[in-house]
């Protein structure tokens, strides 16, 4: 076997691949009105609730990089049972870098849903889209036109809740690394 044809089977066995789903919702379409369980109360998230909102995620990310965000314009909708955040929905409406390399770049009208959570006491319960859905409701409502959302392939809850909630799948796209840690670039299937 010609060496150049070895080194690129090495390459392909070294190579684990996974798919990224880029889905998008039309915020014109209709959005279902779905009411809330009376113990959990819907409010927008402020500079004091990014602490709860971050141990909530595991801490991934530092509260004053959340913090930016907000004051870049980034929105984030909560809700709360007894003082305690239980779910929230974070939307951004500036450029995302989703990986080494790429970045979504979001066009007038268009904002992205970084990330969406609900407590595993309340999840299965429907709280999820009813959060997005007002999620989605409020950021039409301040002009938005599409929201688009991102995860991989095997996220067989968050697409099945995204694909209920309307979103389509926009794109798909490739992304391997080599070892299991090098990133190559993404390729659109
Ligand atoms: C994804 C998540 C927000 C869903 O919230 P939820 O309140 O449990 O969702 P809902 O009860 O509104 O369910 C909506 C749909 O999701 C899917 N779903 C929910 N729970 C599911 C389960 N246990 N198994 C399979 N599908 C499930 C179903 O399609 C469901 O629609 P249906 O009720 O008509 O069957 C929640 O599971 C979560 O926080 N997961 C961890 C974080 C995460 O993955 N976030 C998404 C990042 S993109």
């Amino acid at each position: 076997m010609p060496f150049r044809e070895s080194i690129q089977r090495l390459v392909e066995k070294m190579k684990t691949c996974e798919e990224w789903l880029e889905l998008r919702r039309d915020l014109r379409e209709p959005i279902p009105d779905r009411t809330l369980p009376d113990a959990l109360q819907m409010r927008w998230a402020e500079k004091d609730d990014l602490f709860a909102i971050n141990a909530l995620q595991g801490f991934v990310k530092e509260t004053d990089f959340m913090e930016a965000a907000l004051r870049r314009g980034d929105r984030c909708l909560l809700l709360e049972s007894e003082n305690r955040i239980q779910a929230f929905a974070w939307v951004t409406f500036t450029d995302v870098r989703l990986a080494t390399w790429y970045t979504l770049r979001l066009a007038p009208g268009e904002s992205y849903l970084v990330y969406i959570f609900v407590h595993p006491a309340f999840a299965g319960r429907g709280i999820g889209s009813t959060l997005l859905a007002a999620l989605m409701a409020a950021v039409r409502d301040g002009g938005g036109i599409h929201m688009i959302s991102g995860m991989y392939s095997n996220w067989r809850v968050s697409l099945g809740m995204h694909t209920k909630m309307g979103f389509r799948v926009h794109r798909r796209l490739t992304q391997c690394r080599l070892m299991g840690i090098f990133p190559t670039p993404p390729k659109v299937a």
